[in-house]
């Protein structure tokens, strides 16, 4: 059912009769598909595969924009949009991407279009949010859960409730479990930022600091020092790191045990959202699982 997400996908793309966008799109290889694959397991019906198809189109949207806000020159492990072809077409074609998504999704049942639209706001709030975090430092991990909820939780957390609906489940139970893995699956990649490298991310690794996004596990680390290491954390923030920052840093995260915290943090959240389901369904546990403990 995943290729039939492909297929509708590159109609809905084909349906903008703009060969412009025909080859933007062609430039973006197709990611992991976690939203569609949690469609479809909670509801394997045609019309999920219709809500997936308008979930991946936003989704890739966003990062579109994300790029461009993060200025990072990779993704899906090749050159970004906005490094191939600029800002504006970037930001353009996220527009044109944002609006058939929107366009599309009113043929689907009430509530759902209400829901992903709504989710969307989050999800830009979410962006908006996590760039005033990053103009200074941000030790304050409350704040941190709060916009990551927003950019990336809210859109899972709208998949699994509309599929919910579709499948005619509880959709609050399957909300909450989305929620739950989508701030799971964000910290997660928050953590491979640091663990991992450009090649098996397929974008850009060890960036976020740089970018001035105090994550969890910066934000543990941070806990874990004494006053000069503290400093010098305060002073790399926003910062080209060299190797020698790199170093250190990396030697640090290994000592203060902040990425194992953080991993563990992402784990229970993920686990919390498992809890609330009727019967713990094998393969969303796989689906979580397969999140957890994933290299890219
Ligand atoms: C990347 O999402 C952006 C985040 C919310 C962390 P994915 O990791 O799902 O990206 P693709 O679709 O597989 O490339
Ligand atoms: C992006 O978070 C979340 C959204 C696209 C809404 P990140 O900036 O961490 O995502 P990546 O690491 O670039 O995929
Ligand atoms: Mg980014
Ligand atoms: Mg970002
Ligand atoms: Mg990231």
């Amino acid at each position: 059912m995943l290729e039939d997400v492909k297929v509708l996908l590159n109609r809905f793309i084909d349906d903008l009769e703009d060969s412009k966008s025909k080859e933007l799109f062609a430039a973006l290889p197709q990611g992991k598909m976690l939203r569609s694959k949690l469609i479809l397991q909670i509801s394997p019906t045609k019309e999920a595969v219709f809500l997936a198809a308008v979930v991946e189109m936003i989704h890739a949207a966003s990062l579109l924009h994300d790029d461009v806000i993060d200025e990072a020159n990779t993704r899906r492990g090749v050159d970004s949009i906005n490094a191939v072809y600029g800002n504006k077409n970037a930001i353009m074609f996220g527009d044109i991407l944002y609006s058939k998504a929107f366009f599309e999704l009113t043929s689907l049942p009430s509530p759902i279009p209400r829901i992903v639209s709504q989710a969307v706001t989050k999800l830009s709030l979410g962006e908006l949010l996590d760039v005033e975090l990053g103009k200074s430092f941000n030790p304050d991990r409350d704040a941190y859960l709060d916009m990551i909820y927003k950019k990336t939780a809210s859109l899972i957390e709208a998949s699994a409730k509309s599929a919910a609906v579709l499948a005619g489940k509880d959709e609050k139970r399957y909300g909450y479990y989305g929620k739950k893995l989508g701030v799971a699956f964000q910290i997660v990649d928050d953590i491979l930022d640091i663990t991992a490298d450009e090649k098996s991310l397929g974008k850009p690794a060890l960036h976020d600091f740089k970018e001035g996004k105090t994550t969890l596990p910066y934000i543990y680390l941070y806990e874990s020092l004494d006053d000069e290491g503290k400093k010098r954390v305060e002073k790399l923030h926003g910062r080209n790191l060299t190797n020698s920052d790199k170093e250190w840093l990396l030697e640090m995260f290994q000592k203060s045990g902040a990425l194992e915290r953080s991993k563990d943090f992402a784990a229970k959240t993920a686990y919390e959202g498992l809890e609330v389901l009727d019967k713990k369904d094998e393969k969303l546990r796989a689906i979580l699982s397969a999140l957890i403990d994933r290299r890219y």
